[in-house]
């Protein structure tokens, strides 16, 4: 995913018209591969995950959200960050919408707090109200039981995640994703970390569908010490090897 400064929408870069040419196309191709590897699988639940925090996991949620509601796609975006909700602050979302919590908790029903975004033309749950335990709350069969009602009625629903999510709570979502994609922000995340990240979701079980490298800076490439096997989305590594 291109770098971008431009073009910012409540903060979050969202790709449409007015973006860098190159962000768009980026996006266009991870919704390819995504489209390849989830519909050949039959996936439709996915977290999408990173080795360290602000490596631009909700602007891949919301993007990838976006692009496949353009082409018809049936789209929920789940904020899982029960402590910071970062799907709230760029969607505008008051804290105080209930959502995920609630439910989680007996409080809402999942019909009275999931609603579309409807510029942007998917359905969001919101984190809903600070709980004390949102670990607990996530490795609930309430979870469990929300996640399998939900599939039903979309095409994807696509989960994001606390920051730390890799390190502490990866297990407790094992039972109800089909899969993660992991987010790697150019010279931000370092190959130990996004080892370690990979180690951890495999540890769990959750099977790696593919990465994104993100705010890739060009300019910076060729000092760069990474691992250019890491495409902005590769494929299905769990099957292929990594590219
Ligand atoms: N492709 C990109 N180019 C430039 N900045 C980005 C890009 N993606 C995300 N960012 C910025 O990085 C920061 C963290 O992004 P965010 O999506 O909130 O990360 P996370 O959800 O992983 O914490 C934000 O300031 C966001 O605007
Ligand atoms: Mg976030």
């Amino acid at each position: 995913m291109a770098k971008s400064k431009k073009n910012e929408r409540r903060r979050v870069l969202i790709a449409n018209k007015k973006s860098p040419f190159s962000y768009v196309e980026a996006y266009k191709t991870v919704r390819t591969n995504f489209n390849f590897i989830t519909q050949s699988n039959e996936y439709k639940t996915i977290i999408v995950t990173s080795a360290t925090p602000a490596e631009g996991k909700s602007n891949v949620v919301i993007n990838l959200a976006l692009s496949l509601a353009e082409m018809g796609k049936n789209v929920l975006v789940i904020d899982c960050d029960m402590r910071k909700p970062g799907l709230s602050k760029y969607l505008n979302i008051s804290l105080r919408t209930p959502g995920l919590s609630n439910v989680l908790s007996n409080q809402s029903r999942i019909e009275d707090v999931v609603f579309k975004v409807s510029d942007l033309g998917f359905y969001v749950l919101p984190a809903g109200a600070i709980p004390p335990n949102p670990s607990e709350l996530l490795a609930s069969k309430n979870m469990e039981r929300v996640i399998r009602s939900l599939e039903k009625d979309f095409d994807y629903v696509l989960l994001d995640t606390p920051p730390a999510f890799v390190v502490s709570d990866a297990l407790v979502l094992e039972k109800v994703v089909d899969g993660a994609i992991l987010v790697i922000a150019h010279r931000q995340a370092t190959i130990s970390s996004i080892k370690s990240a990979k180690e951890s979701l495999e540890k769990s079980n959750i099977k790696i569908i593919g990465a994104i490298l993100n705010k890739y800076d060009s300019k910076q490439s060729f000092s760069s010490d990474y691992n250019y096997n890491y495409d902005y989305y590769a494929s299905d590594y769990s099957k292929e090897g990594k590219r």
